[in-house]
Formats: structure tokens, sequence, C-alpha cells
């Protein structure tokens, strides 16, 4: 974790035009600053960033955020990564606030790891190129492929030669530490001798987003039956096989422009495509997709297309995990590759145009195929028939996001067709399995809160609804603590003292329902404990997305376009900073008696269900407390009491 501070301090230097303007050429107009948006294609410019507001906005596709937002959206970086591009840029050394010595062991391992991966990349770059042994066996086999020196060298291919331990011993004359070395699996221990892993066999660097290389997989030359066709590195602090999809640093552009992921099963799948031109294309590994690895491609786009050999048993066995492509959003679409071919020898036999025809005219529907695939397994057998309705219901009932809404009926119509069952009971089939996970999901969060007991319907009508669901004030009031927290109540004392000295931690729950409004107001309060300064900047930059959105909205962002209107007006208005103790003040008392009529709500229902003259004693004289609570608060704020 990078430390607040660190985080503070890099916020401090951003200069959100310095930053886009690295990507984006920005022309002055008015108080912003225009240029074409990256995020799509036009010839107008509608890129509007803001520098007083540090955030940009585009009117053409409406893409919005901060300046880590922008570098996160447009290098695809996740907000840590981000981060360290801006302390990258801007000379400040990044803190870590986890330094127990697990932690930093686990840090300099990996580190280590990447230094000795670059190392011996160098080293099997080197031994293809620039030995006689390297030319004759790996690289004429390379070009006997086809594969030409410019794809060779930009995808860092190399090879490692056969005698017994030429790496090793280079690796340990450069000092490297032998256990790393075993850890990184280019090394292996054999008969108490450290010896290469390699030996003999070409060698596919695995980069990460940024470059690094993560591990190796390594291609015999000569099949044999032996030894298997590749090795790969073994899991290490860096090469974790579920989150590495193989090429994606070479395709991350490529992908972006086509709005769309080609997904193959070899590395040189992946070579080759790109030779061809075609560079939108990762590699899974041969193995089925993992969560990670679909989110990996959901940084880049919604559209992915698996490309298999048609002949593959695998399949089917990959098909069975992409359910969970549904639930990530991604719409997945499948292409067989015909005649025992795979993408790499297709495109090399059919070149580049026909191959992208054909992925264009064979795309299959991943849910409808799967279809197929049940329905062709069940034959005439009605009962597996049964199985299957239930099957496509699950699979469907995973499309459950609101904007995806048309995608999931049209499944639904068209499913029932090819089952030729009736569309509405299947309709109600799918509503059926989202309500029972829904139900599961709820029952596991479930938090006691208010909201459980609206349902025995209260039975004082006096008591006004608004009071139940009215979020407003709970935003007033965060909105309060990030823009006026900091700013003198009294002689010795902000405006965040005198709101928590009112709203006590511990019954936060009671004054707020919104649960991100609590933890905004949690961490606000520990900030300013640190006396970190917090303000509404702190929380925009946050790595959680919810809470940043939030307090964007929360601070009315939108960018103005025409000049500022005060400027119009020559009489004095008062600003709202002018009137931020009034505002504070009422804000405060006004949930205090939301709180308090909340809890004269709860006290009469109990007091309704009480069968024990005791219990109804304390519970009438808790009223009475209440209502004197509700008495000064209301004289306070100067309304009129409901009854
Ligand atoms: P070429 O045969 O050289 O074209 O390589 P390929 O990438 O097409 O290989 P293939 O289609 O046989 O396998 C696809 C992917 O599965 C490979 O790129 C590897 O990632 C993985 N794979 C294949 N064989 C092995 C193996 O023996 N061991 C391991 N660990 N992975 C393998
Ligand atoms: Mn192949």
């Amino acid at each position: 974790m990078i430390s607040q501070e660190s985080i503070q301090q890099i916020q401090s230097k951003i200069d959100i035009i310095d930053i886009v303007g690295v990507f984006v050429k920005l022309k002055k107009r008015g108080a912003n600053y225009l240029g074409n948006c990256p995020f799509h294609n036009e010839k107008t410019p509608s890129f509007t960033v803001s520098p007083t507001k540090e955030i940009y906005k585009c009117f053409g596709c409406g893409k919005s955020g901060n300046a880590i937002g922008f570098i996160m959206d447009h290098e695809k970086y996740s907000y840590v990564e981000a981060l360290r591009w801006l302390a990258n840029k801007y000379n400040i050394e990044i803190e870590e606030t986890e330094t127990s010595p697990a932690f930093k062991a686990l840090q300099l391992t990996s580190d280590s790891l990447f230094i000795i991966n670059n190392f011996a990349k160098d080293f099997f770059v080197q031994s293809l190129h620039d030995t006689e042994e390297g030319e004759n066996i790996a690289l004429s086999y390379l070009k006997e492929r086809g594969f030409r020196k410019d794809i060779i060298d930009r995808f860092q291919i190399g090879y490692n030669p056969q005698a017994k331990d030429e790496f090793t011993t280079k690796a340990i004359e450069k000092q490297y530490n032998k256990d790393l070395l075993l850890k990184t699996g280019l090394v292996v221990n054999r008969d108490d001798k450290l010896t290469d892993n390699y030996r003999g066999r070409i060698i596919f660097p695995i980069h990460n987003q940024s470059g690094k290389i993560l591990g190796f997989g390594a291609r015999i030359i000569k099949s044999n039956d032996k030894s298997p066709k590749y090795i790969n590195t073994p899991e290490n602090e860096i090469y974790v096989k579920s989150k590495i999809l193989y090429g994606s640093y070479f395709a991350r552009t490529a992908i972006d422009k086509a709005n769309e992921c080609l997904l193959v099963e070899g590395y040189t799948d992946v070579v080759s495509l790109h030779q061809a031109g075609i560079e939108n294309v990762v590699a899974s590994g041969g193995t089925s997709l993992t969560v990670d690895q679909l989110r990996l491609v959901k940084k880049f786009t919604n559209n992915l297309t698996i490309i298999y050999d048609g002949d593959n048993a695998g399949v089917k066995a990959a098909l069975r995990g992409l359910d969970l492509a549904l639930e990530e959003g991604l719409d997945v679409k499948l292409v067989l590759i015909p005649d025992k071919e795979d993408p790499d020898s297709y495109v090399n036999k059919i070149g580049t145009q026909a191959f992208i025809e054909f992925v264009k005219n064979n795309k299959k529907d991943f849910i409808l195929f799967q279809l197929e695939i049940a329905l062709n397994d069940a034959g005439t057998d009605s009962s597996k028939k049964a199985i299957i309705v239930n099957q496509m219901a699950e699979t469907i009932s995973r499309i459950n996001k609101a904007e995806d809404f048309t995608r999931r009926q049209d499944y639904i119509k068209t499913v029932s067709e090819k089952l030729k069952i009736e569309e509405n009971g299947f309709n109600a089939l799918v509503n059926k399995v989202i309500r029972d996970k829904m139900s599961k999901e709820e029952f596991k969060s479930t938090k006691t809160n208010f909201s459980e007991i609206e349902n025995p319907t209260p039975s004082n009508d006096n008591i006004d609804q608004l009071l139940y669901k009215d979020e407003q004030h709970e935003q007033a009031l965060v909105r309060c603590l990030l823009e006026f927290g900091l700013m003198e109540w009294d002689n010795e004392t902000v405006v965040a003292d005198f709101i928590f000295n009112q709203i006590d931690e511990s019954d936060l729950s009671d004054f707020f329902d919104n649960h991100l409004l609590i933890e905004i107001i949690k961490m606000y309060r520990k900030w300013f404990q640190e006396d970190l300064k917090p303000n509404s900047k702190t929380f925009l930059y946050l790595e959680d997305k919810q809470i940043s959105e939030i307090v964007m909205n929360l601070m009315h962002v939108e960018l103005e376009i025409s000049p500022n209107w005060k400027e119009y007006y020559d009489g004095h208005i008062p600003t709202r900073e002018e009137l931020y103790k009034e505002e504070v003040f009422s804000i405060v008392n006004y949930l205090q008696l939301r709180k308090t009529r909340r809890l004269i709500l709860q006290n009469q229902l109990e007091l309704e269900n009480s069968k024990n003259i005791e219990d109804q004693l304390i519970l009438i004289q808790t009223h009475q407390h209440l209502k004197n609570i509700e008495i000064e608060l209301t004289k306070k704020i100067g309304t009129v009491i409901i009854k």
C-alpha cells in the first residue's frame, strides 16, 4: 500500500494540464483547455480539461474524471500503477505503509525476480542471435516457421543453449542469489548441482502490462516423446498463472482501438497474428480462463472473441468457465478454426485479409454455442432437456446488469425458441434464479438498520414519511465536512471538531443510511485525527471508484463552459463559504432530529407490541425523554413540531 502521505504529496504536485498534455494536444480556451478526445475518434475537439477543478470531461463521449483516473483509463493502469507513474513524473519517492518485514521481503523478492528475468532475457536474446548454435538451431527453426526478424525482436524471443549450465554459470557470476534463481525456474537443482532448466529451448518471455518480464515459456525445438513441448515458469511472487495473458503488453493499444480482444491458446498464435498485422490478440496458455484474466480483458474492452482450434477437446472445458465472463459484463463470441489448423498456421495459410474475414463471418454467440453443444449431447433424452433448461436459465441470469437488460431479454427469446419452450415461462424461470441469488446475497450482507422496521407499517401517520428516505441531508453533511471541515468553528476548534462532537462514530449508522457516506466520514475522521488535513480532493483521488464518484457528485464538479455568472452581479451575494457555520449547524441539527424521530417511532412500535407492564413503563419514559429532545432540537432549527 502506498501511504496516504505519499498520495497527498503526489496530489499536491498534480497539474492536470501537464499530465493530460503528455497524451493530448491541448489549447487554452477561456479558463479551460480543449483538445481532441483520446477516448473516441473526433475531428472537432470536445475534450475539455479544467485546471482549477483538476478534472477533464469529453462532451462528445461523456468520459470524465481526474488526473489519476485519466492515467488509469488512458494507460490501462491500476490505481497504484497510475500513482507510481505520477510519482515517477514528479520525482516523488513513494512511501509504502505496509512495512511489515514480511511485506518488505515480498517486495524485495519480486524486485529481484524481475531483475533476474530481465538479465535472463538479454542472455537468451543474445544466445539466439550472436552464437553459432543459436543461429543454426533456433533462429533457423524460427525462420523456417516464417517468423520475421522484427517480430522476433519485438517479442524478445530468445534461445537457451544446450550446454548443461551456460546460463546458470553467467547468473552465478553475476552473484544472483541461488534461491532466487531456483524461484525463477530458469535454474534447477540436479544431483546437487545447479543446471539450466530450459536447455536447447526457444524462449518466449511473458510480459506484464508495463512490459516487465514475469516469466517464460520455453519450447522444445525437435519434438520428442520424453519431454514436454513447453516448460513454463513455476508459480512465484510475480508469476501468477491465473492472472497472466500472454501478449497483453503488445496488444493494449490495438485492443483499445478495435474495441475487441481476440483470445487464442498459444504463444506462437499471438506472435504470428501480430506479424500478420492483427495485434489485438492475447493468449491464455491453453487452460480455461480465470476471473482475473477476464478482468484484465475487461480493462480494455467488453468484447471478447475466443479463437480456438475446431477439433480441440478443450473447447468444452474452456466454455464451462465462461459463464463468469457474463458476470463481468463481457460479450463473448467464439470462432472455431477448421481443418486441424490453429490460428498461427491458419493465418499463414490464408493471409491476413482472409483471416480477418473468417473471424468476422464465423463468430458464434457463446451462449447459443453452449446450448447447441448441450442439445447435441442430449439427443432425444427429455430428462436431459430439463437439465439444459435450468442450466440456460442459470447462465442467462448472470447477465444481470441494468444496462444489459435488453441483451438478456434477447437471449431469453432466442433460447426459448431453440429449446421449444414457452418464452414467458422461461422468462419467469430466469427471474426466479436472479431473485434467489439476490436474496441469498442480501441475507449475507444484512445489517440491522431502520429500514427493517419499515415493514410493519408505522401506526402513527403523522410522522413524516420523508424522514425515512432522505439522503439529501446525509449528503449535505458530508459535503460540509469535505468543504468546510478545516475552517474555523470557534476560537479553538474547526468545523470537523464540531461535527464529530455532535455525531458520534459509534452511532453513525443511526444518522446515515448510505454506507458509502459512512465510509467517507470514517476515513475523514481518521485522516483528520492524523492531522493529514483531508479535503474533497483527498477523496477524489481514492482508489475506491464508488467513493470518488460520490465525492465528485457531491462537489458539483460539472465544468463551467460559460464565464462565471457571478461576474454579472454588482451587488454582494453571500456565498456558501460565508454562511458555512449556519449551514453546518442546521444540517447537524436536522440529522439529529431525524435520528430522534426514528427512535421515537421505533419506541412506539415496541410499545404496541409489548405485553409486559414494566417494559411498557420504561418505553413510555423513553418516549417522554425522546420527545423532549425533539422539542429542543426543533427549537434550535426553528421548525414546527409534527405533533
Ligand atoms: P506451436 O506448436 O509451436 O505452434 O505452439 P503452440 O503455442 O501452438 O502450442 P499448442 O497449440 O500445442 O499449445 C497451446 C499452448 O498451450 C502453448 O502455447 C502453451 O502455453 C500451452 N502448452 C502446450 N503444450 C504444453 C506443455 O507441454 N506444457 C505446458 N505447461 N504448457 C503447454
Ligand atoms: Mn501452433
